[in-house]
């Protein structure tokens, strides 16, 4: 128990340090080399993971269109998600900072003949992003309108800042007609009183509560529902459909659409 305790809290003191330490940049790197290294996301690896879990399965069933329509995939890994859509008769443009899961994205994509777009680029580019190979660049705004998008899973947490969370929210709402998604690591309300070093370190500036560290996924920032319901306001958005389970085989997310397409994007739902 005491080395546990030991572990733990060294954990949580890497976890304190270096969000309060690691530039943008320093991090942007950690997570491309993170999860290009992660076989699973690796479109090329025996190891990838190519179908959507239950809950995502449920999520499009309840608030996408039915298809055909056109869906953009951000924080794509290997392409898991768009794949899978591609199979249930969608079209998809999909996007990823990484090289190498854009690039196996794209090779999975060619060698299958599947009707994927692939794009290397990060939610803090949008609408600009890059042709995997070519580094050229391509503007979204000039392609044809999505009809439904999703935040691969649990990329919206991987977004460090508030301001960037709610423009990338309004970014993907510009260029879809319809819902867009987005899980997230999830913050319950803490019972415990925060350390005074993390007060003083939100004080500064430096860092903001749920905001997390760990070597194998990199940065990421643990949403509360009510900090969530402010982004999506502050977008200008409206909350069309949500769950919050996170219980073993569900994960929490929210879907949003711009108020002149919320009423036709999905009733409203919650569990
Ligand atoms: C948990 S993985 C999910 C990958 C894929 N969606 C899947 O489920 O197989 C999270 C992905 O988010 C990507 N990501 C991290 N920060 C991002 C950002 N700022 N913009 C877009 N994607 C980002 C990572 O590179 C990683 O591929």
């Amino acid at each position: 128990m005491l080395v546990d305790r030991a572990l733990s809290r060294y954990d949580r003191v890497r976890s304190f340090l270096v969000t309060c330490v690691a530039s943008d940049d320093v991090l942007d790197a950690y997570n491309d080399l993170a999860y290009g290294a992660t076989r699973v996301y690796d479109a090329s690896a025996p190891e990838f993971r190519e179908r959507l879990f239950n809950w995502e399965g449920d999520l499009v069933a309840q608030v996408f269109p039915p298809p055909p329509g056109r869906v953009l995939v951000g924080g794509a890994g290997g392409g898991r998600e768009a794949f899978d859509l591609v199979a249930r008769g969608y079209a998809v443009a999909a996007f990823e900072p990484s090289a190498v899961l854009a690039r196996s994205m794209a090779d999975r994509a060619a060698a299958g003949n599947h009707p994927v777009e692939v794009f290397l680029g990060r939610y803090q580019d949008l609408p600009m992003l890059r042709q995997v190979g070519t580094d050229e660049a391509v503007d979204l705004t000039k392609g044809p309108r999505f009809d439904a998008a999703i935040l691969g899973w649990s990329s919206f947490s991987h977004i460090r800042h508030r301001q960037e969370r709610i423009s990338t929210l309004q970014r993907f709402a510009e260029l879809t007609d319809g819902p867009v998604v987005a899980s997230f690591f999830i913050r319950r309300e803490s019972i415990r009183p925060r350390h005074k070093l993390s007060r003083w370190a939100g004080r500064a500036g430096l860092r903001a509560d749920g905001d997390r560290f760990t070597p194998h996924i990199g940065f990421f920032h643990q949403s509360s529902a009510d900090e969530l319901a402010a982004e999506v306001a502050a977008a200008g958005l409206v909350m069309v459909a949500s769950s919050y389970n996170d219980t073993d085989g569900y994960w929490p997310w929210i879907a949003v659409a711009r108020p002149d397409v919320a009423s036709a994007a999905a009733p409203s739902a919650s569990t």
